[in-house]
């Protein structure tokens, strides 16, 4: 896996089939030899012969681990183990289509939800009271109180856990109801319980952004109980492939009655 920032870093981690010391050593010198402009070489041993290295362990072999990119006006510290936007110019137009549809005006509790290494939420942080963040993969929510602190955003807060899971009605209490909902499920789309859970959360208006706008479609179906899709922006993320990411605007239908708060 490569990863070349906009800031010049670029990260290599290389998967390995088998745990073989010697050769491991062997080939990562000599791509450290042939490619002298990687910052930071990582790898891991991947026996399941799969393309899944969220549940292993990556050694650093050189460098500092991480490499550095820079969205808008916010700096991202991303590990080899955590979900970043693979296009980064792009990913600003998709960050700016959620800011838009966003319509912060700053008073509000915003919720983002499969939120990666925080990206989108530091980057609405500052125009919004609070946000709160999470995500299931720990070294992401590492990697995105990391890049708060970095930032020097201090209205943001992350966790780590199963959406399904996290987000129960005690979440709502601590944390407040949200005024703004933001979602980026993976291509999956949001579990049913999930989208149970919104609809019993009814934040007046959800921005969900999707890199699979079929199963984006079946969640807005589900969710049409109580909202209206407003507007859909399509972003292409992925140039010269079929696929493309997807935002939609949705608002709360104006005879559903609000919970008491
Ligand atoms: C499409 S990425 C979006 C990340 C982030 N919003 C961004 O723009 O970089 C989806 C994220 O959801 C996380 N994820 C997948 N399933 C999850 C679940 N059940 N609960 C919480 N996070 C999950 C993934 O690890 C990944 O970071």
């Amino acid at each position: 896996m490569l990863r070349i920032t906009t800031l010049g870093e670029v990260m290599a981690l290389v998967s390995f089939g088998e745990s073989q010391p010697k050769k491991i050593k062997t080939l990562l010198e000599e791509v450290m030899r042939q490619f002298p402009q990687i910052t930071t070489l990582c790898y891991c041993i991947n026996t399941k012969s799969n393309d899944t290295i969220y549940d292993l362990d990556i050694v650093v072999y050189h460098g500092k681990g991480y490499v550095e990119e820079l969205l808008g006006e916010v700096r991202f510290r991303i590990g080899p183990n955590s979900f970043f936007q693979t296009n980064t110019v792009q990913a600003t137009r998709l960050y700016d289509v959620v800011v838009d549809f966003a319509q912060l005006q700053g008073h509000e509790n915003v919720y983002d939800l499969y939120t990666g290494i925080g990206s989108i939420a530091l980057y609405v942080a500052r125009r919004c009271r609070r946000v709160v963040g999470i995500e299931e993969i720990a070294a992401a929510i590492d990697d995105a109180r990391e890049n708060a602190e970095l930032n020097g955003i201090n209205n943001a807060q992350f966790y780590a856990g199963d959406v399904r899971h996290m987000l129960t009605q005690e979440f709502a209490e601590q944390h407040g109801r949200p005024d703004l909902l933001i979602t980026d499920p993976p291509r999956a789309g949001m579990h049913p319980d999930v989208v149970r859970m919104l609809l019993q959360l009814e934040s007046p208006r959800i921005v969900y952004v999707s890199c699979n706008p079929s199963t984006q479609a079946r969640d807005l179906l589900l969710l049409s109980e109580k909202y209206e899709v407003v507007k859909v922006q399509p972003v292409d993320m992925f140039p010269h492939t079929h696929h493309m990411e997807s935002v939609a605007l949705l608002q709360l239908k104006k005879n559903v009655t609000l919970p008491i708060t």
